[in-house]
């Protein structure tokens, strides 16, 4: 490091604290300092606070996205034949779209090297849902996954200790710190770890609503504008989609349910939601991935392909590959059950007035479907299955949810939960977002609708 930019720690923090713009070199030394643990992580969950509300300039964010991606390796897929394209949501509830989509897309022809997180706050995380199908490797080695592209295309694995480790241990401690909801924040972390799988395009599924972390539309249009400069400097083409997170995506909310969820998806049924948004991430991921001509075309490949079982054949090789049990595909009845199931009904006349993402999430935390500490163990079977949808008209006594739990308290629990976050009202339907309502690229933004 020059003398121009030698900093002490607390220094660094200060600075930033106060509003300066810190040296790229400062910057990315007090990073490297961290990942070599000689910043401990309460001078660097200080900095992060600082950065939540100072914020990063274009500078030290590039700077930031160098240093994380940089942490570890990047890997070389050159082995594998064309173009790699890999998908990525800024965290919703019961957004499980990655479990149908990877073996869809694979399945007609683009490479799909998904590297993924776990649940992170009240959303939850591909890689706990995957690791809720019995025996399925989510570990799989550099090599172990570089040799499943080359023979299914598809690999489905966690961040390993090789790829952006700096954004893992940075992740786990936002997680916990009051840091998550910061556009610079989650752009370095989602595109580091993205750009180390070596990706030629991605596309993003960037969640607005009151269950996302930046809830406001101009905060999500930054947030994508932000991400698709960042791929734009390394060579990736992004392709944002603003979609609805002011209610849960499908029914399920728990990781096993959503992997059966997922599962009917890939047999040409599930929610008309959960499928209508697979069908429009792979739909852009095709047109990327060079195999559709244009986003129409991938969207008829798309459908046909759920239809047909030709995407569902594909998800029972990955499984078969990482050590799974396949016959879960036809029998989701091999996976994790709760013990508990408690059917939650409307309390009056009415109509959905809302179905609140982020309580809903954070009563999933609560039975133990996710973690409110670090590296808590996670229950596989538990849940909701909620079929209610705002805008529906429903009868006092009507089942809305049903919750499943491991004991009768956690049920009771989780049912007044459902019934606070579940809000039927006497006064006319409720307005909902659209489900993608913009797609942004580096050409500008385009309103879609709905
Ligand atoms: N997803 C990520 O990978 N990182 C974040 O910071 C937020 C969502």
């Amino acid at each position: 490091m020059s003398e121009e930019t030698r900093a002490v720690p607390y220094q660094t923090i200060q600075r930033k604290r106060d509003g300066a713009e810190l040296v790229a070199g400062e910057l990315a030394e007090f990073f490297r300092a961290y990942g070599a643990g000689t910043v401990p992580d309460y001078q660097m969950a200080a900095f992060l606070m600082a950065v939540f509300f100072r914020g990063l300039e274009p500078a030290e964010l590039t700077a930031l996205v160098d240093v994380m991606l940089h942490s570890g390796a990047v890997v070389d897929l050159s082995d594998v034949p064309g173009r790699k394209v890999d998908k990525h949501s800024t965290g919703g509830v019961g957004d499980k779209v990655s479990l149908p989509l990877a073996p869809l897309v694979s399945c007609l022809g683009v490479a799909v090297p998904m590297i993924s997180g776990r649940g992170l706050g009240h959303t939850g995380g591909t890689l706990d849902k995957l690791e809720a199908i019995p025996g399925f490797r989510t570990d799989l080695t550099l090599d172990e996954f570089r040799a499943q592209m080359i023979r299914l295309r598809c690999a489905l694995i966690g961040q390993t200790a090789e790829i952006a480790p700096l954004d893992r241990r940075l992740y786990a401690l936002r997680d916990v710190t009051g840091t998550v909801e910061s556009i610079p924040l989650i752009a370095s972390s989602i595109m580091s770890k993205k750009l180390a799988e070596g990706i030629d395009a991605l596309v993003l599924d960037v969640k607005r609503g009151s269950g996302a972390f930046l809830p406001q539309l101009d905060r999500a249009l930054l947030l994508a504008r932000t991400m698709i400069a960042i791929g734009e400097r390394h060579g990736c083409e992004v392709v944002a989609l603003l979609t609805a997170m002011d209610r849960p995506l499908g029914y399920a909310v728990g990781n096993a349910l959503e992997v059966e969820e997922s599962l009917l998806v890939l047999r040409g049924e599930g929610p008309p939601d959960l499928r209508e948004l697979t069908v429009v991430e792979a739909a852009e991921m095709l047109r990327l991935g060079g195999v559709a001509a244009s986003v129409e075309e991938g969207r008829k490949l798309a459908q046909q392909a759920l239809d047909d079982g030709r995407a569902a054949h594909q998800m029972e090789l990955i499984i078969e590959a990482q050590g799974g049990n396949p016959a879960v595909v036809e029998d989701p009845g091999i996976l994790a059950q709760a013990p508990v199931r408690r059917v939650v009904e409307a309390p009056e006349d009415g109509w959905i007035a809302e179905v609140e993402p982020r309580a809903i999430g954070q009563a999933g935390v609560a039975l133990g479907a996710g973690r409110a500490t670090l590296g808590a163990p996670i229950d596989a079977a538990v849940g909701f299955h909620i079929t209610a949808k705002p805008g529906e008209r429903v009868s006092r006594g009507q089942p809305l949810a049903t919750v499943h739990a491991r004991g009768a308290a956690d049920a009771e629990q989780g049912a007044a939960a459902l019934l606070r976050a579940i809000r039927v009202s006497a006064d006319g339907p409720a307005e909902v977002l659209p489900l993608v309502s913009h797609r942004v690229t580096k050409e500008g933004v385009e309103e879609l609708r709905g």
